[in-house]
């Protein structure tokens, strides 16, 4: 075998292990979090913890999910970006999780409640719209969708630039005290944004 076919298949091989490694990490923690509600280890408050556990894990995975292709850009490892729809099907299923949170432990499916709040709290509306997207996102990651879609699939996937945003601002706004750690995220955030600045202004210009 020759040395660029042996890297080749190491390089497949790794990006095997690494889609392994998307998906039993992303639901270790939620099942870790089945274990810890029986097992009353969520504190005083569990059901506040178990919103930040998720909307935490959400916020993070939807950072991993944009530093994937400019990393693979840098790395010259195109199979990386394999790991963009595990990983961005993963950020839909936490968002979905912390809002079923919401919805089901705080709010106890009070719809008069749902609606009010949804209307009153900024942060709640932003979060709202973030999920939403994501939710076109998931149910458009299909394959054979992305073909059929063509250059609009582009167009609406490349709404997760939106989506970071909006979880950014509604991290920001669901704080009631201290702001370091919504900084540092929103840095972060902003810091993915420009080291794929390209591809941003690419998406902005095909709605012209
Ligand atoms: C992409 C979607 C979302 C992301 C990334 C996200 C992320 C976050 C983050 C990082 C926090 C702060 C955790 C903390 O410090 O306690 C948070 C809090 C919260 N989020 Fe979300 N969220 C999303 C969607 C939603 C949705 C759809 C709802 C409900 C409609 C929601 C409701 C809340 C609530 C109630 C809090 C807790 C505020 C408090 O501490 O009182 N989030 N979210």
């Amino acid at each position: 075998m020759s040395g660029a076919t042996h890297g080749a298949s190491w390089r497949k091989l790794l990006a095997i292990v690494l889609q392994v490694g998307v998906h039993v990490g992303a639901l270790l923690p939620v099942l870790w979090l089945f274990v810890a509600i029986n097992r009353g280890d969520l504190g005083g408050d569990p059901v506040k913890e178990l919103i930040h556990y998720l909307g935490m894990g959400t916020i993070r995975l939807l950072l991993l999910t944009l530093l994937i292709s400019p990393l693979a850009r840098v790395l010259h490892f195109g199979q990386l970006n394999r790991l963009r729809r595990p990983l961005g099907l993963w950020c839909f299923v936490w968002a979905s999780l912390h809002f079923s949170a919401w919805l089901g432990l705080d709010l106890a499916l009070d719809w008069s409640l749902i609606g009010s709040e949804l209307v009153q709290r900024t942060y709640i509306l932003l979060g709202f719209s973030a999920w939403l997207i994501l939710f076109a996102l998931a149910v458009t990651s299909l394959p054979a969708l992305m073909r059929k879609m063509g250059k609009q699939w582009k167009k609406l996937h490349g709404l997760l630039y939106l989506v970071v945003l909006l979880a950014c601002w509604h991290f920001w706004w669901s704080v009631k005290s201290g702001w370091i750690e919504p900084a540092i995220y929103t840095a972060l955030a902003l810091l993915l944004l420009w080291w794929r600045r390209q591809a941003v202004l690419r998406w902005l210009k095909s709605f012209r």
